[in-house]
């Protein structure tokens, strides 16, 4: 009986939360059209804030070299080339030149909004089943261990393409901090010296480059405040700034990095690496409650589903429902599914197959999509498949945010895929190599390392570049830039970057306050929604009762570094769930000189 009266009081207050679906309330208006200048000053965190530009990025030494690149007079894109060469230097769980990624570029004065794809690309000799096992069945050392796991690099490629179209500084200017900060040496960071202990240091420790790099010659690591020295990697950024992507893809490091493949079974050659080629594409663009979303196009999943999940939500009264309520959390959870559902099926590298970016991210298929959406419950993903026909009408990646003064902006995501990628260094070229094949589809049906189910879309095939879920995102209002986001981890990545954009354009909260709020994540298989630490067990319990599968997520849910502006107010922020972040402001540049 006292049960029964619990459900249904339960169910009362979720329907009084859902009357707020049908729209009237006023919500929660932290700061109206009469806010003062600093978006969110009346608010419980705060982000750095700035007027003269700014990097938000993981670590901090590396946005520091970004801001005083700024403060040098260089441009956001001078910074951002400056950030990701000293991310490879000081963040290598993450920071690579042995990956790829993904960067969108705004230039305020030409209005141009380009998205870079330095994706890593499979080797020609790839086989679709190259990553299944005797058994016939994905083995996933293959993929994420072995040197069959390495898809060819494109980072360094990537920045230079980035500074050479769109930058003003030399690269050697650029170069020179990561240059110093590899030969002279940092100090071992207390989250450095952790991860080098923790589950992805065994890996390292394996093999024989990246033991004699990552740790002292007695196999202990660098304690935090000693100095780590990465004489070979200053090495191999010395021969990049000295003679370009030549000094990469051709040459001594090139063929460091084939001798270990050749010495560990991998398949790039020589040939593989000066055939690397960057590609600028169109990004994918939408409108969501007057702004103007700019975000990475396939071969990221990214920018189609960010965009199709907002479709979705703009279709509710969101700003009449409490952030994070029960009734909010709920129809986030069922646009996720239905995203997630169409990304196993529909999304694959877009030179290799025909990816119906237009139709995911069309009004049209969101409306179709909302009609399914039942307000009071769950749909169980058992219940929802990827589209058959569309509507006609027609631990580890990192994600850094870059704005100057002029207002152009970078957005980047680069990774080694996992944390500190296949756990192998070239020998003597001083850096990491990714697992980045783990990321295609070894099989139908069988999930990657993020349980991300893949088929005919994202198989292997010999010169193609894996799915990912990578979402460098640029938002406008009238042509000026308010967000630049993005995240780190894997499947959640896209999730993540959804509830910032949410927190922040709909419930009007700072950046720093937008990102803090607790996640959830929901990826259509398995059906299970995901929820970090700080979301009310009461709202929890509502949502069981809605008809949802609560999962146990060991993992946070992303960890964005975003730069916003706001009447010509910047602000930053690198996100405290993760240690060693920071955004860091010409300001603080200037005013650490002067003293
Ligand atoms: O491209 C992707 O979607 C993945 N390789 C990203 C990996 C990742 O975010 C791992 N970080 N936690």
């Amino acid at each position: 009986m006292l049960n029964l009266r619990l459900i249904l009081a339960s169910l009362t207050s979720v329907l009084l939360m859902l009357i707020g679906l049908a729209g009237n309330a006023t919500g929660d208006t932290r700061f109206g059209a009469d806010s003062p200048p600093l978006v969110g000053f009346n608010a419980r965190i705060h982000p750095e804030y700035s007027y003269q530009g700014m990097v938000a990025s993981s670590e901090t030494l590396a946005s520091e070299v970004g801001a005083r690149i700024l403060e040098q007079g260089g441009n956001a894109v001078d910074a951002a080339v400056a950030t990701g060469f000293a991310l490879a230097v000081t963040y290598p769980s993450a920071g690579n030149l042995g990956g790829g990624g993904f960067m969108v570029v705004h230039m305020q004065q030409s209005q141009q909004t380009v998205a870079i794809d330095y994706r890593e690309v499979a080797p020609q000799a790839s086989n679709r089943d190259m990553f299944l096992g005797a058994n016939g069945e994905p083995d996933p050392e293959l993929s994420r261990v072995s040197m069959k796991a390495v898809g060819v690099p494109g980072t360094v490629a990537g920045l230079l393409y980035a500074l050479e179209k769109y930058g003003t500084m030399s690269r050697e200017q650029v170069m020179q901090p990561a240059i110093a900060l590899a030969e002279n040496g940092i100090e071992m960071s207390f989250f450095l010296n952790d991860a080098l202990k923790g589950r992805f240091a065994s890996r390292l420790r394996e093999n024989d480059a990246s033991r004699s790099y990552f740790f002292k010659p007695d196999g202990s690591p660098y304690k935090p405040g000693e100095t780590w020295v990465q004489k070979d990697l200053a090495k191999t950024l010395k021969r990049i700034a000295a003679n370009g992507r030549d000094g990469f893809y051709k040459g001594p490091v090139a063929n460091a990095i084939v001798a270990e493949m050749e010495r560990h079974g991998g398949l790039i050659t020589h040939q593989d690496l000066t055939d690397y080629a960057v590609y600028e594409r169109a990004p994918v663009r939408a409108q969501f409650m007057g702004y103007d979303i700019v975000t990475m196009p396939p071969p990221s999943s990214g920018g189609v589903h960010l965009i199709q999940m907002l479709n979705i939500l703009e279709g509710y009264a969101l700003k009449d429902l409490a952030p994070n309520s029960a009734a909010y959390l709920h129809l986030l959870t069922e646009a996720m599914k239905y995203a997630y559902a169409d990304r196993s099926k529909h999304l694959g590298d877009p030179d290799f197959y025909p990816v119906p970016t237009e139709d995911l991210i069309s009004k049209r298929y969101a409306d179709q999509i909302r009609s399914r959406i039942d307000v009071t419950h769950a749909t169980p993903s058992s219940e929802i498949a990827p589209a058959e026909s569309f509507p006609r009408e027609s631990t580890q990646t990192t994600h850094y945010s870059v704005i100057d003064q002029h207002g152009n902006v970078v957005s980047n995501t680069y990774t080694l895929n996992g944390s500190f990628g296949n756990g192998a260094s070239v020998t003597g070229a001083g850096f990491l190599l990714n697992n980045e094949m783990d990321d295609f589809s070894a099989k139908p049906g069988s999930p990657n390392m993020f349980g991300l189910l893949g088929g005919e879309a994202n198989a292997v095939e010999p010169r193609k570049r894996p799915l990912s879920s990578m979402t460098p995102t640029i938002v406008f209002k009238d042509g000026e830039v308010v967000l630049s986001t993005g995240a780190p981890g894997g499947a959640r990545i896209i999730t993540a970057v959804m509830q910032i954009i949410l927190n922040h354009l709909v419930f009007e909260m700072n950046i720093a306050d937008a990102t803090l709020q607790p996640r959830i994540h929901h990826q259509w298989m398995p059906d299970q929604l995901f929820f970090e630490p700080g979301i009310s067990r009461d709202t929890l319990n509502v949502m069981e009762r809605m008809g949802h599968t609560l999962g146990n997520m060991p993992f946070v849910i992303g960890n964005s570094s975003s730069v916003a502006q706001r009447n010509g107010v910047m602000s930053g922020l690198s996100d405290t769930r993760r240690p060693g972040g920071s955004a860091v402001s010409v300001e603080m540049i200037r005013s650490q000189s002067s003293r």
